[in-house]
């Protein structure tokens, strides 16, 4: 007995060394401090400080337990990991307090999430209800129970993720539905007191126009007025791929619209990706008392828990906080400039024109934020970063011709290979800005018109970079930053 205890004991030791000896920690990513992290929660800022509550699972790198990891921050750079805020502890979430959103109402942050159970003999069948929490003091959290008890009749029990926002007096929501036919939906509804909801309608997903067949589930939806627009965020299940698009097992695009409350419509063309990378889902976003649209999404995937870092213990991010903005229809998505907060170095060449395979004295390394502008791209452009100099390197290849970027992980280092691409409107110029964090890379592409966001295992020696290019190639400025490691989780 005693023994085991003491072995018990060491067990536990081993662990937290793993993780703090782990070179994949990111240095200023949120990450779960050990077990698995995926969906942004409850995103809000409530009395002068940012809160990220976060879906996590502290025992384990699986999906079978679901709490509401909680950070907060007064800045967006440096995060303080505060008490759980929600615990599967009830009869209506015993199977995980799932996604959801967060409000202030009456000065008290309230939480709104799916309660999950599964019951039955393998526990094969599910039980989704919406539940409500709150707290005085944002950190201690107290659950209310549930108000949305069930899904709508001709809906199944894959209903989940309601983000909440208020229109004068009104509430309103969305929640991720599938219909009784294998439709995702996402589902429209309406509160005048909290307790008591209404359901309005399905106002998006597959069977409502332009959509036919346009997958089985939507989930974490969010809807927000950006300009004159209406945006909604969604994770679709079951897109088949289509050429460069929906390359990932699910996906997480937006669609701009309009609103139209008193009909339950929302109007709208198409659904974009949001990310052009491996890794990105269940984004979510707030508004900031800036007026900024925020949005972080989790760079993981439902289903994608063989990553190297399962051996230590912990499993995946978020990105960086990136504002979001509208310009003709489309959404771009930058770094939120806090971040700037973070470089600790700067080198800077200014005007120099290449031919053959270059590098730059200094830029090197595996946490720093990278800018580069390009100008008269005539022809391919290759830049190798976490390079070991020979066979080792994250591949990102400009075809200036076709206008098509690719992003390569097949020489990456351990983990998932493959390539992702996409085309841009031009490439004869370019701007990169690229942030680098151990085991993750986020690209922002001319102004943050595109991103790819990926999850890399190199080796802690593979920190070149280099560029490659056989006709001579502008490099108008190349600035290097390298970045200071936060207050994260370290
Ligand atoms: C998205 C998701 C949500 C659900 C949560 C459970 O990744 O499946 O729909 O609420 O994760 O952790």
């Amino acid at each position: 007995m005693a023994n085991n205890r003491l072995e018990h004991a060491q067990q536990i030791l081993n662990k937290y060394q793993a993780i703090a000896h782990d070179p994949f920690r990111p240095a200023y990513h949120i990450s779960p401090k050990f077990g698995l992290l995926n969906d942004p929660n409850g995103l809000i800022q409530f009395n002068g400080h940012y809160h990220i509550f976060y879906q996590w699972n502290p025992f384990a790198c699986d999906h079978r337990q679901k709490f509401w990891g909680h950070y907060i921050s007064a800045d967006l750079i440096n995060w303080q990991e505060v008490s759980p805020a929600l615990a599967p502890d009830t009869e209506y979430d015993a199977n995980g307090c799932y996604s959801g959103s967060a409000f202030v109402y009456h000065d008290e942050l309230y939480l709104f999430y799916t309660g999950n159970l599964k019951y039955g003999a393998d526990q094969q069948h599910r039980a989704s209800s919406q539940c409500l929490a709150k707290s005085k003091n944002g950190i201690d959290f107290e659950k209310i129970g549930i108000v949305i008890d069930g899904q709508p009749a001709g809906y199944t029990s894959h209903f989940r993720d309601p983000k909440i926002w208020q229109e004068g007096a009104l509430f309103f929501a969305v929640i991720g539905g599938q219909t009784d036919k294998l439709q995702g939906q996402v589902l429209l509804y309406r509160s005048e007191n909290l307790t008591e909801w209404q359901f309005l309608g399905a106002i998006a997903g597959s069977g409502i126009a332009p959509f036919d067949d346009f997958g089985y589930m939507w989930e974490c939806p969010d809807l927000f007025r950006l300009n004159q627009h209406w945006v909604m965020l969604a994770s679709p299940q079951g897109l088949a791929p289509q050429g460069m698009k929906y390359q990932n097992i699910y996906q997480s695009g937006y669609l701009v619209g309009d609103l139209n409350l008193e009909d339950t419509h929302f109007s709208t063309q198409h659904f974009e990706e949001l990310d052009r990378g491996f890794e990105f889902y269940a984004p979510q976003s707030f508004v900031d008392n800036q007026g900024r649209r925020i949005m972080l999404a989790w760079m993981g995937l439902p289903e994608e828990n063989r990553q190297p870092t399962v051996e230590s213990h912990w499993l995946h991010q978020m990105t960086l906080p990136r504002e979001l903005t509208l310009h003709n229809n489309r959404l771009y998505q930058n770094p939120v400039p806090e971040l700037k907060a973070l470089r600790q170095s700067h080198i800077t060449y200014q005007n120099t024109v290449f031919d053959g395979t270059r590098s730059f004295n200094g830029v090197a390394g595996d946490c720093y934020e990278l800018r580069a502008e390009f100008i008269n791209l005539t022809s391919d452009l290759s830049l190798k970063l976490r390079s070991n100099g020979k066979d080792q390197y994250t591949l990102l290849h400009i075809d200036p011709r076709q206008n098509i970027i690719t992003l390569d992980r097949n020489h990456a280092g351990s983990g998932d290979g493959g390539i992702r691409q996409c085309q841009i409107a031009s490439a004869q110029s370019l701007e990169l800005v690229i942030y680098m964090d151990k085991s993750s890379l986020e690209i922002f592409i001319n102004q943050g018109a595109e991103v790819f966001s990926a999850r890399i295992f190199p080796a802690a020696s593979s920190t070149g970079i280099s560029f490659e290019s056989n006709a001579p190639c502008h490099l108008m400025s190349l600035d290097y930053f390298g970045l200071q490691h936060c207050d994260v989780i370290q």
